[in-house]
């Protein structure tokens, strides 16, 4: 039996469907404030046979609660963990730190306790260093301590860590990290609202630069890296590096809209943090926009994710043919 949390999410549905299609028999933690639609939704667009959702064994519980992890680990094998708090709003800082980091910790203890053959732990890109601009960042690039860092950063490097200190205990494990993940995806979510944003405001663009990856990817990379012997490694997962200009580009044209031409200068996302701000402050919604968010938004990384080719046989799928796809479907959800 193999047991996945974060189901309910973007890596977490695609990897759920996969694994049902697979033919593995599948249990999913779910909170009880959880909404399965989304999942359904999924699998919906990935198959028109409807019994591939039934087969998935859902049961309540939560990374906070090791009990709930310790009852839902009963006759495991392997154990993917992809729950987390995706989130660059400050104001949630305390519960992203302490979700992330406590959870992953739980998760780490009780696969140590039901002696779990394998563990693959999502991490991302914000657990590694920073390289100087325009020099690649590889699984080798070492993380420097700073008050620049958002509590999302620290926390995933933490939670990683607990992996780390779970290995050293004896536990098997792979360890993911992928870049920012396209997929189809919930509207409310993180990268739900970028595309939307995208869609709205197709003329504008920023100076960054940033890996992405396909969602189909991750999950195909993560279920090679279980079926595989590999151990206590840890991958990037990033199919390319794109400008901001370069991805809005692909997902203008795929919306058949007009390609983005202009530049939003730096001082106005400094201004555009400030005043959404003070706007979530006043009305208490999330910002559209964080501080965090406008220094990445200029900011320009490039990873190198080329270590799982050497691993496994694995080639990325190219970003224009993953935004063509996410975007066609998103189209006729509309
Ligand atoms: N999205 C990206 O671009 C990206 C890039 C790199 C790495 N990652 C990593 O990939 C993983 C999955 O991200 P995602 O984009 O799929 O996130 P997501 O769509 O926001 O989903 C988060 C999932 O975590 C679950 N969860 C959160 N707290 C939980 C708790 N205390 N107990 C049980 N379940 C809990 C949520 O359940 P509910 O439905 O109950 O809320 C949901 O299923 C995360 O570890 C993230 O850090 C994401």
């Amino acid at each position: 039996m193999i047991l996945v949390t974060g189901g309910t999410g973007l890596v977490g549905s695609y990897l759920l469907y996969d694994l049902i299609n697979k033919n593995y028999p599948v249990r999913a933690i779910k909170r009880q404030s959880s909404n399965l639609q989304w999942v359904r939704d999924v699998f919906e667009f990935l198959s028109d046979d409807h019994s591939l959702f039934q087969k998935i064994e859902w049961v309540n519980g939560d990374i906070l609660d090791i009990f709930s992890l310790e009852e839902a680990m009963q006759g495991v094998t392997d154990v993917y963990h992809s729950a987390a708090t995706v989130s660059f709003v400050p104001r949630e800082r305390r519960s992203i730190i302490k979700n992330n980091i406590e959870g992953t910790a739980n998760i780490v203890n009780a696969a140590l306790e039901k002696n779990i053959r394998k563990l693959c732990h999502v991490s991302s890109i914000a657990a590694l260093g920073n390289n100087p601009e325009g020099k690649f960042i590889d699984e080798k690039t070492v993380w420097v301590p700073s008050n620049k860092n958002t509590a999302y950063r620290i926390s995933k490097y933490e939670s990683e860590l607990e992996v780390w200190r779970g290995i050293a205990e004896g536990l098997k494990a792979v360890i993911v990290n992928p870049s920012i993940i396209l997929g189809i995806t919930n509207p409310a979510g993180q990268s739900g609202r970028l595309i939307h944003s995208i869609y709205k405001n197709s003329a504008f663009y920023t100076t960054g630069i940033n890996g992405y990856i396909g969602v189909r990817d991750v999950s195909r990379a993560m279920i090679g890296l279980m079926e595989s012997d590999i151990n206590n490694e840890r991958f990037i997962l990033s199919a390319e590096n794109l400008s901001y200009k370069e991805l809005f580009s692909m997902i203008a044209k795929s919306f058949l809209k007009k390609e983005p031409h202009i530049r939003i200068p730096s001082f106005m996302l400094e201004v555009g943090w400030r005043v959404e701000k003070i706007r979530s402050f006043l009305f208490g919604n999330k910002p559209v926009i964080t501080k965090s968010m406008a220094r990445n938004a200029v900011n320009q990384y490039h990873y190198n994710g080329s270590k799982i080719k050497d691993y496994l046989d694995f080639e990325y799928t190219p970003m224009p043919e993953v935004v063509t796809e996410m975007c066609n479907i998103i189209r006729l959800m509309r």
